[in-house]
C-alpha cells in the first residue's frame, strides 16, 4: 500500500458512504435520533501516531465498546481470580441482551454481553463501593486510555435508563444468583453510565493502541493497564467481542474487536494500531455495516488478519 494513511483512509470512507445497509438503534430513544450517514475512521499506532477521515471529530456514546475497557479496569481493580470466578470467558453464541449464564456456576458467559458487563462494572474498586465510586471510576479509567477528559452525555443515559427494563430484568436475576449482591437498579444505572461516556473515532482508535502497545497510552506514554491484563481483555474480544457474529467476523477480518450499539466499533491489531470507527446503521447482530465494512478494507489492504 503506496497511498498515504490520511489519503487512504478517506477512500475507504468515501467507497462505503453510499452503503445504506442496516437499521440504527431504536430500543434507547436517544439513539435512534442519530443522523445515519455520519462516518468516520481513526488510526492510531502504538507509537502515538493519529490519522483519521470523515466525522473524526463527532462524539457518540461509546455502548458496548466501554465493555473490554471496564473489563481490564476491573482485572486491575480485582485480579484475575476475582473477576474470573464471577464472569466467564466463552462466546455466547448469542445476542448480546440474552442472558447467557453458565450452567453451574451462573457465571455470564463472558464480558461482552450486557450480563457480564453488568457484572463486571459492579466489580470495579471492591464490594463496598458506591455507585457513583464505581460510575467516576469508569469515567476516569476510560479517559485515561483516551488521554483526554470524557463525559457522560446524561441525555442518553436518562433515555437509556427510562427503557432499561430488559437489563434490569437480567440484573434481578444476577443478582438471584449471587454472581453480584448490589442492588439492580444500581447496578443498571452504572453500567449504563459507563455506556454513556461521549467519545470520538479518533478516541477510539487511541484507547484500541494502548491495547495493542501492551497497555501503553501511545500519547501519554503512561501504563495505564499492566501487559497481562492488556492481553486478557484482547483475548476475550477475539473470542467474543462481536457476539453472535463473532467467529465469522474473525476467520474474515481477523482482529480483535469490540461494537456498540450507537454505531461505534473499536479494533485492535496487537503490536500495530488502534482502529476507531463510527457509523449508526447497525446489522441484525448489533454491528456497525459500514464499521464492519471499513474493517474487512483495511485488514484486506493492509494484511492486518491475524491468522
Ligand atoms: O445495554 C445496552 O443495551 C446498551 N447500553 C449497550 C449495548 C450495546 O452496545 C451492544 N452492542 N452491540
Amino acid at each position: 500500500m503506496h497511498t498515504p494513511v490520511p489519503e487512504y483512509l478517506q477512500e475507504v470512507v468515501d467507497g462505503l458512504e453510499d452503503n445504506r445497509d442496516g437499521n440504527v438503534a431504536d430500543y434507547i430513544p436517544d439513539l435512534a435520533a442519530a443522523d445515519p450517514e455520519r462516518f468516520g475512521l481513526a488510526l492510531a499506532t502504538v507509537g502515538g501516531r493519529v490519522h483519521a477521515a470523515g466525522d473524526a471529530g463527532l462524539e457518540f456514546s461509546i455502548q458496548s465498546v466501554s465493555k473490554p475497557f471496564i473489563y481490564a479496569a476491573a482485572l486491575v481493580d480485582r485480579g484475575f481470580d476475582r473477576v474470573l470466578g464471577s464472569v466467564g470467558v466463552e462466546p455466547s453464541g448469542e445476542a448480546f441482551d440474552e442472558l447467557s449464564l453458565e450452567a453451574d456456576s451462573h457465571r455470564p458467559k463472558n464480558p461482552m454481553i450486557n450480563a457480564g458487563a453488568i457484572t463486571t462494572h459492579q466489580l470495579l474498586l471492591g464490594d463496598d463501593a458506591t455507585c457513583s465510586e464505581r460510575i467516576a471510576r469508569s469515567v476516569d479509567f476510560l479517559s485515561e486510555l483516551a488521554g483526554r477528559r470524557l463525559v457522560i452525555d446524561e441525555s442518553v443515559m436518562r433515555s437509556e435508563l427510562d427503557t432499561a427494563d430488559r437489563n434490569l430484568a437480567l440484573a434481578h436475576v444476577l443478582r438471584n444468583y449471587q454472581v453480584f449482591s448490589s442492588d439492580a437498579h444500581e447496578a443498571v444505572e452504572g453500567y449504563t453510565a459507563q455506556c454513556s461516556v461521549l467519545v470520538t473515532v479518533e478516541d477510539l482508535a487511541v484507547m484500541g493502541a494502548t491495547l495493542a502497545g501492551g497497555g501503553v497510552q501511545p500519547i501519554t506514554g503512561r501504563r495505564v493497564i499492566p501487559t497481562d491484563v492488556a492481553r486478557q481483555t484482547l483475548s476475550v474480544m477475539a473470542a467474543a467481542g462481536m457476539y453472535d457474529a463473532a467467529g465469522t467476523w474473525f476467520s474474515e477480518i481477523g482482529i480483535p474487536a469490540k461494537s456498540g450499539v450507537s454505531g461505534g466499533m473499536v479494533g485492535v491489531l496487537p503490536g500495530q494500531v488502534g482502529i476507531g470507527v463510527f457509523s449508526p446503521r447497525l446489522d441484525k447482530h448489533g454491528n456497525s455495516v459500514r464499521g464492519v465494512e471499513a474493517c474487512r478494507r483495511l485488514s484486506t489492504d493492509m494484511n492486518l488478519h491475524l491468522m
